[in-house]
């Protein structure tokens, strides 16, 4: 009998020292001497840390989209220097790029981007790749497909490749096969409504709302999208829900009918506010939780922003620990309370998914 308890826990032990959770973080590299310097980040919050962004020259090779930032102000490295802090954390480039289609559509293009990203980690100690193009079509499946296999086969094993894909998969992807190549993917699963909507809506809700239309119900929640991804044939231990540090603003029609789903104008004073900003400075908009969503949205006048707070951040982990997801992804955290303006900890919200994270564990292992 004891034999067997000390056994399960030896096991239990076993299965959490290979699956820890991902925690990716998207670095802005424009908002470093906005706001956040690799400096003030606290690099054991987070697993992974993407370098946000490099672009691409015409010839396929990598190119940088702020010499100043990335080279002569030396974001690259200082970003990759956290790794002294926690030798645990993977650096990556993230790739955002308007030539994806004319790179991905030829051979020697693709094989110069593959040579070009490994020289890329090995001048700034980078640890992998990660593919952010928005997105390609649904005749591009193949391009898409070769991309990754010739980067795959450049970096091997000694580098990861990661993507960003849409919330709702696309025919551009074949899951199946892609995610064989990835080492995981991180998931878009915001945006969901916006300034180009015709009604107040959140940015990212866990769940449906009974407010929802079929179509709403089947794509714009969170939940939802990691399910739609699993269906297609995405591996679920592959995947990291993106969850936003940022809500979408509205203009209200009429003030005196502010719920969800409420009709608009269009998008408000501001079209997004980071979490800093909302916590700081929207202190007088009245707060409705929506237990459904498990979201917050706040209105004041004719203003409305749906957005993620402590404790919606905290449920979205929650969801994606239970249902064993690779983890979570963040955009953006310098969208964060990095300095704890708000009265919180410093970085807020990557403090609540890294509690989170800690307190599953230590529930599973007292089982
Ligand atoms: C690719 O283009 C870049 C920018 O124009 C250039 O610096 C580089 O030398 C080119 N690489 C090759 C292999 O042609
Ligand atoms: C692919 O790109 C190279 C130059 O990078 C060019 O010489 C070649 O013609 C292109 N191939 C096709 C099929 O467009
Ligand atoms: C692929 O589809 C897009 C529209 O989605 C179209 O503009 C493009 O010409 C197509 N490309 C090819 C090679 O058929
Ligand atoms: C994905 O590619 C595999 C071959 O690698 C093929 O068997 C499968 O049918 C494809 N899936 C879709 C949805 O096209
Ligand atoms: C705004 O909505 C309220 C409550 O439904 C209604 O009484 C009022 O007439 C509306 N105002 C306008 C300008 O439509
Ligand atoms: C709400 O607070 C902001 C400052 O945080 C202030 O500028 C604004 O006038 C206030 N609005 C109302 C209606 O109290
Ligand atoms: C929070 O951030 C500020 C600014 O970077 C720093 O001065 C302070 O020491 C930090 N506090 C903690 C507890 O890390």
């Amino acid at each position: 009998m004891k034999f067997t308890v000390f056994f399960v826990l030896f096991l239990v032990e076993l299965i959490f020292k290979v699956s820890a959770t991902n925690v990716v973080c998207y670095y802005m590299s424009t908002n470093g001497y906005g706001s956040v310097l690799p400096e003030s980040i606290n690099p054991n919050l987070c697993t992974h840390l993407n370098y946000a962004f490099v672009g691409l020259n015409k010839n396929g090779s990598l190119s940088y989209l702020n010499q100043d930032l990335d080279v002569k102000k030396n974001l690259f490295k200082r970003v990759s220097a956290l790794k002294s802090i926690n030798p645990d954390l993977k650096v990556l480039f993230s790739i955002a790029s308007p030539i994806f289609t004319e790179v991905a559509s030829n051979e020697t293009k693709r094989e110069l981007l593959a040579n070009s990203a490994k020289e890329f980690l090995k001048t700034f100690n980078y640890d992998g790749i990660d593919l952010d193009w928005e997105f390609p079509k649904s005749n591009q499946t193949a391009d898409y497909l070769n991309l990754l296999s010739d980067i795959r086969s450049v970096l091997g094993n000694k580098w990861l490749l990661t993507a960003a894909l849409p919330s709702t998969p696309t025919a551009a992807y074949n899951a199946t096969d892609i995610f064989k190549i990835l080492d995981f993917a991180n998931i878009m699963s915001y945006d969901y409504f916006g300034p180009w909507s015709s009604r107040t809506g959140q940015n990212s809700a866990l769940f449906e709302s009974s407010r929802d239309s079929g179509y709403e119900k089947k794509y714009l929640n969170v939940a939802i999208a990691a399910k739609n991804w699993i269906k297609v044939g995405a591996n679920p231990s592959k995947i990291n829900m993106g969850l936003p540090f940022y809500g979408r603003q509205f203009e209200l029609k009429n003030s005196s009918i502010h719920g969800l789903h409420a009709p608009i104008n269009g998008g408000g004073k501001r079209k997004a506010a980071s979490f800093t900003i909302i916590c700081r400075d929207y202190g007088n908009w009245t707060k409705v939780w929506d237990e459904e969503q498990k979201n917050p949205y706040k209105y004041l006048e004719n203003q409305w922003i749906g957005y993620d707070d402590e404790e919606s951040i905290a449920l979205k982990t929650q969801h994606i620990l239970s249902n064993k997801y690779a983890g979570v992804m963040v955009w953006h955290i310098g969208s964060d309370d990095v300095y704890g303006v708000c009265g919180g900890k410093n970085q807020t919200l990557l403090n609540v998914i890294n509690k989170e994270i800690k307190n599953f564990n230590l529930k599973v292992e007292k089982i």
